[in-house]
């Protein structure tokens, strides 16, 4: 199969009209928001003009997603999903928003383990609830004396019997791409039982593993939830749907989301999904080898064009988290500002104003962000090479 990275030429690329080549002005290279520069899988697009020619536009109706995701989740984790303990969101933000409203009262706690993808915070502020941070370690894995130490501090029971707090897990981490191992969601999952947090796993990232091995959390945790969806692996964005999946004591949960919630998903965008899921894993493993290929050469060129620039690389995703603490463009008054979106501090506002790379401030990512853009590989190998050329002018 063909690289799905070059695919697309550049001039194409540039007609798109979603936000990844609209925000910025044309002599900008977007390098930002997670959107991968890919036609999706043939499967999805037959599927979706076939539904529109058998005028297919209706509403959702039925477990076809469910029973997709289950087949992936077996077939490339080996993992079981009651498709009972399923329900269907508009996407996957919306479930993590509805679950933190359904498990902890107004006023109640959403942990998050920063340095981590800005809508978390965005979307807990939305929900009435604060956040707090339990940050990664310096290896960038999860911290698991200060987990404990926030869930002590701000789980247990409320008055109305829910939980006080909730830990929002990202895994695979955007933007780090840590892959939480097994031995880490177990003692997560032991660390929540013991300070009354509920536990929502975000992992619409987990189909884009590189040589790591996933461990869904509906498997480690009776009382947590998984939020998953083909919406990043897939490129299907503009397509929303997206699943919660519970482990083996949350049918009273599931039961208890409001109805309203379930009219959320698009039938056009579940037959997507379904089909990216259920028959698109060639096309996936092609882009997983593109990756591949694309992080080797953002190494190289790193090396070569702006070897003050740091990467550890992920084991999963297609997002490489920049550390330019030590290069020129870092700027000693930048801080952790969950609340910004903008890119208006740090380097990212120097690479954008001096070099014309459009990245995604690290600043806004929280603790741990600071002097960090996150810059997506998911894109043509020449592109990667000429923004590293231009960050490397300044870096
Ligand atoms: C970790 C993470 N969660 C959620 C989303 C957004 O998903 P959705 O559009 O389904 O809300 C993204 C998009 O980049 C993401 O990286």
């Amino acid at each position: 199969m063909v690289n799905p990275f070059e695919q697309v030429p550049l001039d194409r690329l540039r007609e798109r009209t979603s936000i990844k080549w609209r925000f910025f002005e044309p002599d900008v290279l977007p390098m930002w928001v997670a959107e991968m520069d890919v036609v999706p899988a043939e499967p999805i697009t037959r599927a979706v003009h076939d539904a529109m020619l058998r005028g297919d536009t209706g509403y959702l109706h039925g477990t076809g997603y469910a029973d997709a995701f289950a087949g992936f989740a077996a077939e490339r984790w080996g993992a079981e999903v009651v498709v009972e303990r399923t329900a269907l969101v508009s996407d996957v933000m919306m479930g993590a928003f509805e679950l933190i409203r359904q498990l902890t009262p107004p006023g109640g706690t959403v942990i998050v383990n920063s340095p981590v993808y800005p809508p978390f915070h965005a979307y807990s502020v939305h929900a009435e609830r604060q956040v707090v941070e339990a940050p990664l370690g310096d290896d960038l894995r999860l911290d698991l004396d200060a987990l404990e130490a926030v869930c002590e501090r701000v789980g247990g029971t409320a008055p109305d019997g829910r939980s006080r707090a909730v830990l929002l897990l990202c895994n695979p981490q955007n933007p780090t791409g840590t892959v939480h191992s097994r031995v880490e969601l177990e003692r997560v999952a032991a660390i929540a039982d013991r300070h009354g947090v509920r536990v929502v796993s975000d992992e619409i990232h987990a189909p884009l593993l590189f040589d790591a091995t996933f461990t869904p959390y509906w498997t480690v945790d009776p009382r947590g939830f998984s939020l998953s969806s083909a919406s990043k692996a897939f490129n299907l964005a503009g397509l929303r749907t997206a699943l919660i999946v519970g482990g083996a004591e949350t049918a009273d949960d599931l039961a208890s989301i409001a109805e309203v919630v379930s009219h959320g998903p698009s039938h056009l965008a579940s037959i997507a999904h379904v089909a990216a899921f259920a028959e698109s894993g060639a096309w996936l493993d092609a882009v997983l080898d593109g990756l591949r290929e694309n992080r080797a050469l953002l190494g190289r060129l790193l090396a070569e064009h702006a070897p003050s620039i740091r990467w550890q690389p992920g084991e999963a995703t297609f997002l490489a988290w920049l550390d330019c603490r030590e290069s020129r463009v870092a700027d000693p008054a930048a801080r952790p500002d969950p609340g910004y979106i903008g890119l208006s501090s740090g380097p990212a506002k120097a690479f954008l104003e001096q070099a014309r790379v459009g990245l995604s401030a690290g600043e806004a990512f929280g603790t741990g962000g600071a002097n960090h853009v996150r810059f997506n590989l998911g894109t043509r190998p020449d592109v990667i090479e000429e923004a590293v050329r231009r960050m490397g002018a300044i870096a």
